[in-house]
């Protein structure tokens, strides 16, 4: 197959996926199955690498619902000045015209720490703020925004993240010399996620590695990549994998991204990975897919996938987060059978005792 028949036929089967995963979810879709929707995107921008469908209610009262499709572009052109192709979200309505997708404001606000909480939010005026290049300080340039898009919880906040979104660190704070070309800081390669609001509108960033030791770099939290997976699960939680902490352990985190800026809890929930207790070795990759739910009763519990664990054969590592505390705790790991057959790549929750 040619190349751009291949991607093309790429974005189909993530379509198809997302379709085969909205008609089995409770969201008010109504398809005609026999027809496919086949959504394009600008060239070579790895369109469709991730998909999750978001819907938006309007005015809740009057029961009005937009459905749409979101759509990751991790090589493609995003909206903020001063970038190139640090990749894109898309937002397409659910309807059989494959060119209507529009490209949803991810980065370039003054600071990428506010917090809308005026919920004004109206999406029309999105396209009128002004937005602002990267800072002197952080590469966005492939920083694979995208690669991660997930909708859920109470609130159906979107959450979209680049796993490759570089901090450059002052150099003066360092141990270390400098590393990377044209700067004399130390790349930290933490990534970031950003949570936007049902209607479009930005909410905060997430970044789960930053602050955290990196006097010992790879050994500890300037490589973590979080972001690489990410799971919006029911609690109003976000479930975020970072398979490079650690020596390239990897781990998980847990953060609320529902509620107002003052009444969320910002503790940042995670699991076991200090050298003595993490419940994989070092270049498991744990965190390169992840989910979660109420697998064994009311209490939140997660899954990570460890696709380099168990000598190369992989593994899904089981946490329960009952007690609410850290580290939570470890509850059984499963190992795949076949060397290097990536067991734990990718992961999803079912509904396993019924109760939605
Ligand atoms: C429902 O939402 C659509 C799109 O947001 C809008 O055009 C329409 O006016 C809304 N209808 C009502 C009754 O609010
Ligand atoms: C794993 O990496 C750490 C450094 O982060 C190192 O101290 C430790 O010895 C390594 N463990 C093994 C079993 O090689």
């Amino acid at each position: 197959m040619a190349h751009g028949t291949w991607k093309r036929w790429h974005c189909l089967v993530a379509t198809v996926a997302s379709i085969l995963l909205l008609s089995n979810s409770v969201l008010p879709f109504n398809l005609e199955t026999r027809q496919l929707l086949d959504k394009q995107g600008p060239q070579g921008s790895y369109f469709g690498y991730s998909v999750a469908g978001h819907t938006q209610r309007a005015g809740r009262a009057a029961g009005n619902v937009t459905n749409w499709m979101l759509v990751g572009a991790p090589l493609g052109q995003n909206l903020q000045p001063g970038s190139t192709r640090s990749g894109a979200l898309f937002r397409c309505p659910v309807s059989l015209d494959s060119n209507d997708c529009t490209q949803v404001i991810t980065d370039g606000h003054r600071t990428d720490d506010i917090d809308d909480e005026d919920g004004t939010g109206d999406s029309d005026n999105l396209y009128e703020q002004r937005l602002e290049p990267p800072g002197k300080d952080e590469i966005k340039n492939n920083q694979w925004l995208g690669v991660t898009v997930e909708t859920g919880g109470q609130e159906n906040k979107i959450f979209v993240c680049a796993h490759r979104y570089i901090k450059i660190n002052n150099p003066q704070s360092l141990a270390y010399p400098a590393s990377g070309p044209g700067s004399t800081g130390l790349y930290l390669g933490q990534g970031v996620c950003y949570v936007l609001n049902e209607d479009f509108s930005f909410g905060f960033a997430v970044e789960v590695c930053r602050g955290r030791s990196i006097e010992r770099e790879h050994q500890q939290y300037a490589f973590c990549q979080s972001g690489t997976s990410g799971a919006v699960l029911p609690d109003g939680t976000a479930l975020i994998g970072t398979p490079g902490a650690m020596t390239w352990k990897g781990t998980l985190f847990n953060v609320a991204i529902e509620g107002g800026f003052l009444s969320r809890d910002k503790f940042q929930y995670f699991a076991p990975h200090d050298n003595l207790h993490s419940p994989v070795p070092n270049y498991s990759y744990l965190g390169m897919s992840v989910t979660g739910g109420r697998f064994f009763g009311e209490y939140m519990a997660y899954a990570g996938g460890a696709p380099r664990a168990a000598q190369g054969n992989g593994e899904v590592v089981i946490f329960s987060n009952r007690y609410k505390k850290n580290p939570f705790d470890h509850v059984v790991s499963l190992r795949g059978e076949q060397f290097g057959s990536g067991f734990g790549s990718t992961l999803a929750s079912a509904d396993i005792n019924g109760d939605g």
